[in-house]
């Protein structure tokens, strides 16, 4: 399962890349505001973070201006992933872009017939928004069940990317369900980590070891 950094803080995907443990970046229009950064140039410098895929949105609703800005973000990287929603003309430039050979992420997803639209345009990945759904009382998990299936039945190549993850058991069941990628916060990458009778083993480890009075190096 490949673990991308759903955010757009330039010290916090320093950081994470540095454990060897991402595999790529997503950003959303929200995440560049809540960075307070210009756009372009973030992701030029997010970009250079990481060798995966940086997923950088258009946010222009019409498909030439979606082709257009597309256009404009592709310069800033080889690794960059063009962000689309998932609307008829979203799917419309993905379909173009992908028949340009660009790496495209259709996001905003909420249901598995807006999934099979995704993959036959040519998706390379679907972001269906679990959180989201979990917010206002369906079971998100079972979107990516649904889209886990229908992709295997016909074989298709597009990624399942489970966005909007709010915690680890988000992860947990995303691998279980065999989803391809989880993209999520910082916080929930460093909580996959923890666990208390880790911290707990490992100061007993820390106090005996001590008692030996020895050194390794
Ligand atoms: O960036 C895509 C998605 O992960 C954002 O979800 O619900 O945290 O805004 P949310």
């Amino acid at each position: 399962m490949k673990f991308f950094v759903d955010t757009a803080d330039t010290a916090e995907i320093a950081a994470l890349a540095a454990t060897g443990l991402v595999d790529g970046v997503t950003t959303n229009p929200s995440l560049i505001h809540k960075s307070g950064r210009n756009f372009l140039e973030v992701i030029k410098e997010i970009a250079a973070l990481t060798p995966g895929p940086v997923s950088a949105e258009v946010v222009a609703l019409s498909v030439d201006e979606m082709l257009r800005e597309a256009d404009v973000l592709r310069k800033l990287g080889d690794n960059i992933c063009i962000k689309v929603p998932l609307t008829l003309d979203g799917l419309t430039v993905c379909r173009r872009l992908a028949d340009e050979g660009v790496t495209v992420n259709v996001t905003l997803c909420f249901s598995a017939n807006q999934a099979l639209l995704a993959a036959k345009a040519g998706a390379a990945f679907i972001s269906p928004f679990v959180g989201r759904l979990d917010d206002i009382g369906f079971d998100g998990m079972t979107l990516i069940e649904d889209i886990r299936t229908i992709y295997d039945n016909y074989d298709f190549g597009t990624e399942i990317l489970v966005a909007s993850v709010r915690h680890p058991v988000h992860v947990l069941q995303a691998a279980k369900l065999g989803a391809d990628v989880a993209t999520m916060p910082p916080s929930v990458i460093r909580a996959l980590a923890h666990h208390p009778l880790t911290d707990k083993g490992l100061a007993t480890f820390a106090e005996d070891w001590l008692k030996t009075g020895q050194s390794i190096v």
